[in-house]
């Protein structure tokens, strides 16, 4: 007897059929793979026999009405399947001529494990224990500095973007400067949705609402953007975001946070909830100074030492003011520290490309991924 969702999978490409499967199987009991095919007309025998509840689908988009027309001819006989477009296009033409065809879901090619739990759930017909157990674990690490322009957002993406490429596990960026975030531009991004259609809807929270407004980015992380207008920042409470950090910690591996510099209640919210804060600073007096200031307030806010991490932004070796300097000053070790190097840094934003893609050889996207691959480690020994 098949458990769960059943399913069966029509795509011409016989390695997605057996990745796609791999994925399900991963699922546990929730859902079954009950057949595969690589041809339309053998997957729509296996419709006929196996009854299952989803279909997914290959759509190609060079073929389209061809394609719609299957997904007619599927659901004019089998009308109570749900049926997953898997689509490699997502111009909105594509997808409203998909949905308007009767797909219950449109599913973008190379299919993410997290968009496919999602539309499971959404078939509703079964609880699938899900997320994946690992992802159950979910680490929020934020990038905070009492001061601006120190490079926050430059670390935050890029750590986000090689923790992904690292791990391949599922990472998400939140962008939580509410006023001035600047991800969209770093990325070259224009989502849909926001932070701040997440904080207007908290009564409708939960996994499916959430993951319908996360963006994926073509570097294969995901990203919840900052609000595009200055009046949708309203009423968004530390509340909130503790809420809506602790739910997403439920479905991604990372989780990280971009704050706006300085303290105010909702990069407050996500310093608390952080598994690791990467307080960033340059090697100045001042700079030094105010991160003594804020390391003391953290230890009164109750914050373990060990959760902070000390990240030192636009190092020059060459400079006045030591590591070991920086060190004996604070008491408190200096997690890792990233060279300056403004032509990498400026030109990858002026591109709207992360660091390693626009030069992985550069000196700051590799100290980056250092930085990234000391954060998986650290995770590897629990901290
Ligand atoms: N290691 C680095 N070397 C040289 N320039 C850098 C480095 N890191 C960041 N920058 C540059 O510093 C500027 C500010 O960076 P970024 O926007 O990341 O800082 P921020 O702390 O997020 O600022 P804001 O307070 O505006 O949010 C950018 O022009 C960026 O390209
Ligand atoms: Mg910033």
């Amino acid at each position: 007897m098949t458990q769960g969702i059943s399913i069966v999978i029509i795509d011409s490409d016989a390695d997605i059929l057996s990745s796609i499967s791999k994925c399900i199987k991963g699922l546990g009991d929730g859902a079954t793979v009950d057949g595969v095919s690589t041809s339309f007309e053998t997957g729509f025998e296996l419709i006929h026999k196996k009854k299952p509840m989803v279909v997914i689908m290959e759509v190609n988009s060079a073929n389209l009405d061809l394609y719609i027309e299957r997904i007619g001819t599927i659901l004019g006989r089998f009308p109570r399947v749900s049926l997953f477009a898997l689509c490699d296009d997502k111009s909105s033409d594509t997808i409203l001529k998909v949905m308007r065809a009767g797909a219950t879901e449109f599913l973008l090619k190379p299919l993410s494990e997290v968009d496919l739990v999602s539309a499971l759930q959404k078939v509703g017909r079964l609880w699938i224990q899900s997320p994946p157990a690992e992802a159950e674990t979910g680490r929020i690490y934020t990038f905070f500095s009492p001061k601006g322009g120190v490079g926050v957002s430059t670390l935050a993406i890029n750590t986000a973007v090689n923790l992904y490429e690292i791990t391949k596990k599922s990472t998400l960026l939140v962008d939580l400067d509410l006023e001035a975030g600047d991800v969209n531009t770093f990325l070259d991004m224009n989502p849909t949705y926001t932070i701040s259609d997440v904080t207007a809807n908290m009564t409708r929270l939960d996994r499916t609402f959430l993951q319908s407004v996360i963006t994926k980015h073509k570097s294969g992380i995901y990203v919840l953007a900052e609000p595009q207008r200055i009046e949708d920042i309203v009423g968004v409470s530390a509340d909130d975001i503790r809420k809506v950090l602790g739910l997403l910690k439920t479905m991604f591996r990372y989780i990280v946070v971009d704050t706006e510099a300085g303290l105010n209640e909702s990069s407050t919210a996500a310093l608390e909830m952080s598994d690791m804060i990467l307080l960033t600073f340059v090697m100045s007096l001042p700079g030094i100074k105010n991160m003594q200031k804020y390391l003391n307030y953290f230890v009164r806010l109750g914050i373990r030492k060990d959760k902070i991490n000390l990240v030192v932004n636009r190092y020059l070796s060459k400079g006045d003011i030591k590591i070991e300097d920086a060190e004996r000053i604070l008491k408190h070790t200096i997690f890792t520290s990233i060279p300056n190097d403004h032509g990498s840094a400026i030109a990858s934003l002026n591109k709207g490309v992360p660091l390693n893609e626009f030069d992985p050889k550069s000196k700051l996207s590799q100290a980056v991924k250092e930085l990234a691959l000391s954060l998986t480690r650290r995770d590897r020994q629990g901290g």
